[in-house]
């Protein structure tokens, strides 16, 4: 039989590029780049914002259009969205073909197969109770450098504003020998930097195994040379992960650990369990360990009733910690969440204003923390074709910073080079090889 193409649009984190990758293997598909081809179209969509979950069905409208041309082309919605709102879905869109949810992935195949036989009308596939939950590897195209290997589904924190939980369920901890075999077939298929993807990766245990000793053990594959791995909760950092990170030569100098409020009113709010005090603590530990880490954060604005001087202590943090990069976001009510059924918030333009606020003072720290690289020589892991220029190449330096280089030949991409940083942007360096 024919393989079909599938087109995938994929919105939200890591976890969701790994389950479109996820697709494309389950389908035994051929992947486009372009619609107007495809004869599958899915839509893997993100709920964790408004925003994000409002994108996702406008995309599905968008696509619709090509059903004029080609009658068996089928549209389908996948993700956090497609398992929040369920059937509903399929209501409000008549021309919608099925709805996956996120741990529906090894059923796609009879999906297809249900609407193409015209067994099935309109499949929806949102179980949540189901055992395969990581039977199927991503697609990987043959050289790519860098992939993701997921080692957790689902999340048991319960912070008052995250949807994750009802969208991907409770934590699974993925068996260490599934990780390290699929660790090994990317590496077999030309990765060299492997990240790591759960909702808390540190929170990651199976078989009496904790996660440093998850990192003990993929530090042993061959031909693996970097290692990342996010997202980390603070407060599962231990003093045994910071050892295993430290004594670890593949795990690149960088964690991403979201803080969410500099407030401890706040942070009580959103039930996340730690204090400010931890937080400042677990990162003096990690620096005393690793000087020359990269740190980064997420961080809501605006949820509950934080007030001007919540919102200075967020300010105070940031100033104090110096992140190497701050993804911050405007709290947005989601469904079913703890948070929807509290009775303040802040209003909407006073989140907006200092949102603004804490992005322009980031902006000037990355900025500054991108210019304290000037003049000093990184590794970098040549990934491929730089996006601005073709003629250049770029990697990531081990603190994930993107570095362009200039006249260096397609024989470097899968290599660690030593390159000279030349220049400092806001989003990027410039750099030569030495
Ligand atoms: N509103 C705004 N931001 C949110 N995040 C999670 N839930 C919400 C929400 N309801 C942010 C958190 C999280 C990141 C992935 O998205 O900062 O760490």
């Amino acid at each position: 039989m024919k393989k079909e193409s599938v087109f995938i649009e994929t919105y939200g984190c890591q976890m969701n590029e790994y389950d479109s990758d996820r697709i494309i293997n389950a389908l035994n598909a051929i992947p486009t780049n372009e619609p107007n081809n495809a004869d599958i179209i899915i839509i893997n969509t993100c709920a964790i914002r408004e925003k994000a979950d409002h994108k996702a069905v406008s995309a599905i409208g968008r696509y619709n259009k090509l059903k004029k041309d080609n009658p068996n082309l089928i549209i389908g919605m996948s993700g956090c969205v497609a398992q929040l709102y369920g059937k509903k879905l399929l209501k409000d869109m008549p021309y919608l073909d099925f709805v996956l949810g996120p741990r529906g992935i090894p059923q796609i195949p009879k999906i297809i197969n249900n609407i193409r036989s015209e067994e099935k009308n309109r499949p929806i596939e949102t179980s949540m109770d189901v055992e395969d939950v990581f039977d199927i590897s991503p697609y990987h195209q043959e050289g790519k450098v860098v992939g993701f290997v997921s080692i957790q589904q689902g999340c048991n924190k319960k912070c008052a504003y995250c949807i994750v939980p009802t969208t991907r369920g409770s934590e699974i901890n993925r068996p260490m020998p599934e990780i390290i075999n699929e660790s090994q077939d990317l590496v077999k298929k030309g990765a060299r930097e492997l990240t790591y993807i759960g909702q808390t990766v540190n929170s990651w245990k199976h078989d009496g195994l904790r996660f440093f000793n998850l990192l003990d053990y993929l530090q042993e594959i061959d031909g693996l040379e970097r290692i990342r791995f996010t997202t980390s909760f603070p407060k599962d950092i231990t003093k045994k992960m910071i050892d295993s990170m430290k004594n670890n030569s593949k795990i690149c100098n960088q964690l991403h650990l979201p803080v969410q409020s500099g407030s401890n009113r706040i942070l009580r709010q959103m039930s996340r369990t730690y204090t400010i005090e931890w937080y400042r603590d677990r990162i003096e530990l990690l620096k005393e360990a690793i000087p020359d880490l990269a740190l980064s954060t997420d961080i809501i604005i605006g949820f509950g009733n934080e007030d001007e001087n919540d919102f200075q202590m967020t300010m105070d943090l940031i100033n104090l910690i110096e992140f190497d990069t701050v993804y911050s976001f405007k709290y947005s009510i989601r469904p079913g969440t703890p948070g929807e059924k509290m009775k303040s918030h802040v209003p909407d333009n006073v989140a907006s204003e200092r949102l603004h606020i804490l992005q322009a003072r980031q902006k000037e720290i990355t900025l500054k923390k991108n210019l304290e690289c000037l003049g000093k020589i990184e590794n970098v892991l040549i990934e491929g074709f730089s996006k601005q220029n073709q003629n250049d190449l770029f990697g990531r330096t081990s603190t994930n910073k993107v570095v362009n280089i200039k006249n260096l030949d397609e024989s470097h991409i899968g290599k660690i080079i030593n390159v000279k940083i030349i220049e400092a942007m806001q989003n990027s360096l410039i750099g030569e090889k030495i």
